[in-house]
């Protein structure tokens, strides 16, 4: 009998495919699976249900022989060894497009949050410090007819551009590659940081984008520009936006995503008010997050079948 294992919890009746196919051995916390449970138990499985959080790299793929394929249930995978994966012949699959409309609604989300400074506004209510209502108090900027820079021109710099055009929002971008988005100007990184009254980082974390945003291009962005992720923490270099928060070289930061993660409460980046700081929950909603596991499903049966999966991992 084939065995599988899933690294975190997944409703029952979407697990129920995989349960027909094979022996399912579920992780159900506390917590992520420890790697110590990862290397006892991969041992023996054939198929493998992955999370973001787990590391997935030469080691652990010596110690799991019978590994055929990895579905994981993101979109990103920067925590796995690829190439690692493809020597060994083992089949990747992922979730793309399912989460790119609530990653998108999250990004619009923290882009207005940060622009229109909610975050502060909300810590001055709970602290008792909301006095009478006062026509230069906290003023920001506008969301209508603001410069949108978007780094990445993905699914989800795509959609992100779609909601902008609901703003009437100036939207430029950078790509490796030239994208056909109405409406939407690709710029070099430079034009597009100086240029913006709002940044958002929306490219897939690799060897090339590592710290891409790091001081110098910090540097480039206006002092009442914001800074958004909504991809991955390393993109953008932690230090170099703690100096420039604290040197008010640009306007705030709003991050879903941040390095490292989780981020200890005592941190720096959580001292500035005008950086907001949630959880990586861009793809937490109800029906992304049930999708997600499905796919991620759908794609382990598959390729235990032999057939091709929905969603492989492409170059
Ligand atoms: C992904 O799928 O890569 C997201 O970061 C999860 O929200």
């Amino acid at each position: 009998m084939v065995k599988v294992f899933v690294s975190d919890f997944i409703p029952e009746d979407i697990l129920d495919p995989l349960r027909s196919l094979g022996e399912v051995d579920m992780w159900q916390g506390p917590g992520q699976v420890p790697r110590s449970t990862l290397l006892a138990n991969l041992g023996t499985a054939r198929g493998w249900l992955s999370m973001l959080t787990d590391t997935i790299d030469a080691e652990l793929l010596d110690a799991a022989p019978g590994i055929r394929v990895i579905s994981q249930m993101s979109v990103g995978v920067d925590n796995i060894d690829v190439d690692a994966c493809r020597s060994r012949g083992v089949l990747l699959g992922h979730t793309p497009d399912v989460l790119t409309e609530t990653v998108a609604d999250t990004a619009f989300a923290l882009i207005a949050a940060a622009v229109r400074r909610l975050p502060e506004g909300e810590r001055m209510v709970r602290t008792g410090a909301w006095g009478p209502w006062d026509p230069w108090h906290f003023l920001g900027g506008d969301l209508y007819h603001a410069t949108l820079g978007i780094v990445g021109m993905g699914r989800i710099g795509q959609a992100i551009t779609r909601r902008a055009r609901g703003f009437e929002m100036t939207v430029n971008y950078t790509s490796p590659t030239r994208k056909d988005v109405p409406d939407a100007t690709m710029l070099d990184l430079a034009d597009l940081l100086s240029d913006s009254d709002v940044v958002v980082v929306a490219a897939p974390l690799n060897s090339e984008t590592r710290g891409m945003i790091g001081a110098a291009e910090l540097n480039l962005m206006r002092a009442d520009a914001y800074l958004v992720n909504i991809a991955r923490g390393p993109l953008v270099d932690t230090v170099a936006l703690i100096e420039a928060l604290a040197r008010r070289s640009i306007g705030g930061a709003a991050l879903d995503v941040t390095d490292p993660e989780p981020l200890p409460p005592d941190h720096p980046l959580l001292g500035f008010p005008n950086c907001l700081v949630v959880p990586h929950i861009g793809s937490a909603s109800v029906r992304a997050r049930r999708a997600m596991a499905r796919l991620a499903v759908d794609n382990l049966v598959a390729a235990l079948r032999g057939e091709p999966m929905p969603a492989p991992l492409h170059d």
